[in-house]
């Protein structure tokens, strides 16, 4: 589902990302680990054609990425759900209409929206929140929001840097589980992130980048940890 294929990202001659190889079958559930710096962000602004590689090929369900127009950016998004470190949820908007932002802009009939975005937020567990503002919900509960708006459209790739990196142990728990009981529906999930317990704690696959390279891959893996010895 995801490909990453002799993949060289520099920002003015800075090396990011070195000659990186890797494939994310469908509905597989992955973390990208690696200290600051390593990469992670970049990789995935590449997923999302935030950015582009100066060298390589980054394919998504089959198809070339890095060859897209600017008028088929915004198709490939639409097939990507995107989570974010910082929620990113609209301030003055309830959480309903912050679910429901992407299908009125694709111009959903309104009855289809309010059966997708019940559905998403049903699968958060945020059906009674939905006339809420953001402001009023904790951390945990505002990147479910963020979730459900990244699931609403059915994506079948769920992108997620560092959905955690603003949420305490506990919730950052639940988030990731969420995110795995959203794999198993089938969607390919890759979540980002430095938080060891978490990783350990779920033995699923670790892709591992250090300095822009990928130094280990491995399934039902834990967090490499440096040692000095
Ligand atoms: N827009 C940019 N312009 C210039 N250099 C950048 C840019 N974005 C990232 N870099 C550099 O690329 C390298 C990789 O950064 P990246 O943000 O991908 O790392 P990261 O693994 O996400 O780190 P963190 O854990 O701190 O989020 C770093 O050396 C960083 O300074
Ligand atoms: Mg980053």
């Amino acid at each position: 589902m995801i490909r990453l294929q002799n993949v060289y990202k520099e920002y003015t001659g800075k090396p990011a990302l070195i000659d990186v190889n890797l494939h994310i079958g469908l509905g597989e559930f992955a973390f990208l680990t690696g200290p600051s710096g390593a990469g992670k962000s970049t990789l995935m602004r590449l997923l999302y054609r935030e950015e582009t590689p100066n060298k390589g090929i980054v394919t998504i369900g089959g198809v070339n990425i890095t060859r897209l127009s600017p008028r088929q950016v915004p198709l490939l998004r639409r097939r990507l759900g995107i989570v974010f470190q910082d929620f990113k949820l609209l301030p003055k908007q309830s959480v309903f209409d912050n679910v429901a932002y992407v299908l009125r802009a694709l111009g959903v009939d309104e009855k289809d929206v309010k059966r997708r975005v019940s559905s998403a937020l049903a699968i958060v567990g945020l059906e009674e929140e939905q006339l809420e503002l953001p402001e009023n919900l904790s951390g945990g509960e505002q990147q479910r929001v963020g979730i459900a708006r990244a699931i609403v459209n059915g994506p079948p790739v769920l992108l997620a840097d560092e959905p955690t990196g603003n949420l305490d142990p506990q919730t950052s728990m639940e988030i990731v589980q969420l995110l795995e009981r959203i794999s198993q529906r089938g969607t390919t999930v890759l979540i980002s992130t430095h938080d060891v317990p978490i990783v350990n704690a779920m033995r699923k696959r670790v892709i591992s980048l250090k300095q822009g390279q990928v130094v280990s891959d491995v399934d039902s893996g834990v967090y490499e940890i440096e040692t000095t010895r």
